[in-house]
């Protein structure tokens, strides 16, 4: 009889007690997944949300516990308007739609980035889909919207400057925790796994203090086509990685 948990049987070698604490994942391709197949880009969107239930399903059930999605940029918004507010229509329709499926999952919901500059009624859906799932104990599920590195650390050195004005903080007490503290991701650890999907090489402004020593996984894979066997592939990959953390 096979006793191996949910999500580690079917002839993957998965350590159990090895599984990444947190992955993080720019979902790319949504986009050129729709062209291929002479769609409009709005239909690869739609396609993506589909793999973000089975990915958040799969990673609560193989043991991940935080899984952070890159799914709108503060750079994003250069995109045609059209393209825009069908992501935010989508991403709103999401959180409505997937708040019985998270719960039944046991999923807590929660969203970094600068939210207030999200569209009031998107706003709306996400504080009452992240309040209905606060009490669960399983993954936590991170939204990266409205989001970017640069703004990010840019936030919190104003955080951290106001407080100093206060008169709460000196500059010598500023130190590694103090900056990681006041990031959106305070008390989240760091992603042990950074995963992008569609083949590209860059990390388009994701999480750029919390990366420092993550593992890459780079997938050819557009993020549609990106299902639970992917996953299990990029933590096998994982699992094969030497993590130094600058040692020996
Ligand atoms: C990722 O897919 C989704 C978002 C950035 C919102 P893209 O829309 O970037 O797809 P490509 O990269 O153009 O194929
Ligand atoms: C990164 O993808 C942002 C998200 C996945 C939300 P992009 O498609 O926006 O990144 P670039 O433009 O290829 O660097
Ligand atoms: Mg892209």
């Amino acid at each position: 009889m096979n006793r191996a948990p949910k999500g580690l049987s079917g002839g993957s070698s998965l350590d159990p007690a090895r599984v990444p604490a947190h992955v993080a994942i720019i979902m790319d391709g949504n986009g050129r997944w729709a062209c291929a197949r002479g769609l409009s880009r709005i239909r690869g969107h739609l396609a993506g949300a589909e793999s973000i239930r089975e990915i958040v399903r799969a990673a609560g059930e193989l043991g991940i516990g935080y899984l952070t999605l890159y799914a709108f940029s503060v750079e994003n918004w250069k995109r045609p308007k059209r393209e825009v507010s069908s992501l935010m229509a989508l991403l709103k329709r999401f959180l409505a739609r997937e708040e019985a499926e998270l719960n039944r999952n046991n999923v807590r919901l929660r969203a970094i980035g600068r939210i207030a500059g999200l569209p009031s009624d998107v706003q709306g859906a996400l504080r009452k889909a992240c309040a209905a799932t606060a009490s669960n104990t399983g993954l936590t599920l991170i939204l990266a919207l409205n989001y970017g590195g640069r703004s990010e650390i840019v936030d919190a050195v104003r955080q951290l400057c106001a407080r100093a004005a206060r008169g709460e903080l000196t500059a010598e007490e500023v130190g590694e925790e103090t900056v990681a503290g006041s990031l959106y991701t305070a008390g989240i650890p760091d992603p042990d796994l950074l995963i992008r999907t569609s083949g590209e090489m860059r990390v388009s402004n994701f999480l750029l203090w919390q990366i420092s020593y993550a593992e890459m996984h780079v997938t050819p894979v557009y993020w549609p086509d990106f299902r639970r066997p992917h996953l299990v592939r990029a933590l096998l990959d994982y699992q094969r990685r030497e993590r130094r953390f600058g040692g020996v």
